[in-house]
């Protein structure tokens, strides 16, 4: 049996933590959020994930999983720790990678030649270097006494645990030999396709990832705009262009969220910002999409104010950031909601997914729809679907509201 460490029990690091445990390992899971530890500890778990809840609570009760604050001895350790975006230089928002070196500087002292040292968080290029750099220089284990590779992850919120096991994983080693210990580490779990590289190679293979699906989805809010101006509905236009056999446009929404999509097109961007004006204006059309919604409400809650002699009540849909989550990292959702609201308009806001939040009151979806004159629907939540919207002012953003 193997001794997993993973460093970080969220989206990623839990259902990662319980798919190991199924696999025959032991894990420890390790969290500076000391709530996380005590519900994971209890085997509950504090995030929105289909089955999670169950691998949970049966690795916990089996002694298979714990958590705690501090890393202990182990023989793999995998970091799964946030890698947001912070302000930026010449308009080109910056990595943060200051909470993956933190783990370098926490795990150092634990490290044993012969380990085998993961790093998963979506990170700019040179970052698993840099752990490996940091690691030396604290506990004097080289690259050839540890292996460290990179291996990003791709699952999708809602099937992470089916897709944990069952994605193709790309495993960057900062030498051959690591390569081939991580390859051989994911075997014991993943079905899907191991493919070997270096770790530079497998940084950006994350972000162009998430970078192509930006700029893709850059594409469709622009035609979203298109469509507006010309009177053509735009999801009917792009389902017929699909149809080509090599087109594949995506859907357009009311911005681009989440901590992926949203923020790591920035990490190349940072990287080289003369080599970039494609990714770098699709961050900028799918974030000007957003304020283009903030407008368009505005003009229309004005529009129905004259009609009705009172203020609008404008029913804002979903806060997620996508279908079906209650994760509201850089939803665009929540920030066209916040903003309306900063406006003054009377806002009704619904999130089926949340139970409250910290500064937006929130609405059943039967109070939104018995009371808001304007339904505006942000994101394409299951409740959302096959409403009778006969006679209701719609501005539907996500596609929810026509047929599948
Ligand atoms: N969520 C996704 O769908 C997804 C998909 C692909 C890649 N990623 C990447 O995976 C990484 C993790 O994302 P996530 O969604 O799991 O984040 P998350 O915010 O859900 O969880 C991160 C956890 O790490 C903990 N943490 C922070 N600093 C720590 C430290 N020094 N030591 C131990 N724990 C620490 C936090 O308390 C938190 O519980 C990010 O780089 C993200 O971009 C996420």
């Amino acid at each position: 049996m193997t001794t997993c460490c993973i460093f970080g029990l969220g989206y990623i690091g839990l259902p990662t933590a319980a798919v190991l445990t199924r696999a025959g390992h032991r894990v420890i899971g390790v969290d500076i959020n000391a709530q996380v530890v005590d519900t994971v500890n209890q085997g509950q778990i504090h995030i929105v994930e289909p089955d999670l809840d169950q691998a949970v609570a049966d690795a916990v009760a089996c002694g298979a999983l714990s958590a705690q604050l501090t890393p202990v001895t182990a023989d793999v350790f995998v970091i799964a720790v946030p890698t947001p975006f912070r302000s930026g230089i010449d308009g080109i928002p910056q990595p943060n990678t200051d909470y993956v070196l933190e783990v370098a500087r926490a795990v150092a002292p634990v490290l044993q030649p012969g380990n085998l040292v993961l790093l998963e968080s979506t990170s700019p290029v040179g970052t698993t270097e840099q752990v490996a750099r940091v690691i030396e220089e604290l506990s004097g284990l080289n690259t050839d006494q540890l292996n460290i590779a990179y291996c990003p992850e791709r699952v999708l919120p809602g099937r992470i645990l089916q897709e944990l096991v069952s994605n193709d994983r790309v495993i960057g080693g900062l030498t051959p030999v690591a390569a081939e210990a991580g390859k051989a580490f994911y075997a014991t779990f993943c079905k899907g396709e191991l493919l070997t590289t270096s770790a530079y190679t497998a940084e950006l293979v994350k972000l162009t990832e998430n970078s192509f699906r930006d700029v893709n989805i850059a594409f469709a809010n622009e035609l979203s705009l298109v469509c507006d101006r010309l009177g053509i509905n735009v999801r009917e236009l792009i389902r017929l262009a699909n149809h080509h056999p090599r087109v594949n446009v995506l859907q357009p929404g009311c911005g681009v969220g989440g901590h992926c999509i949203a923020v790591d097109p920035w990490f190349i961007a940072a990287e080289a910002p003369d080599c970039t004006p494609l990714i770098q204006t699709a961050r900028r059309v799918n974030d000007g999409k957003s304020r283009w919604v903030i407008q368009q409400v505005q003009h229309r809650a004005a529009a129905l104010e004259d009609q009705l002699d009172r203020p609008a009540r404008i029913g804002c849909l979903g806060l997620a950031f996508k279908p079906d989550v209650d994760d509201l990292r850089e939803s665009p959702a929540l920030h066209i909601t916040t903003e309306l609201l900063v406006a003054g308009l009377e806002v009704l806001a619904c999130e089926p997914n949340l139970h409250e939040h910290s500064t937006i009151k929130l609405h059943t979806l039967e109070q939104v729809l018995a009371d808001a004159d304007l339904l505006m629907f942000l994101v394409a939540h299951s409740p959302f679907r096959n409403l009778d919207l006969t006679g209701r002012k719609v501005f539907d953003l996500c596609g929810v509201s026509e047929p599948i």
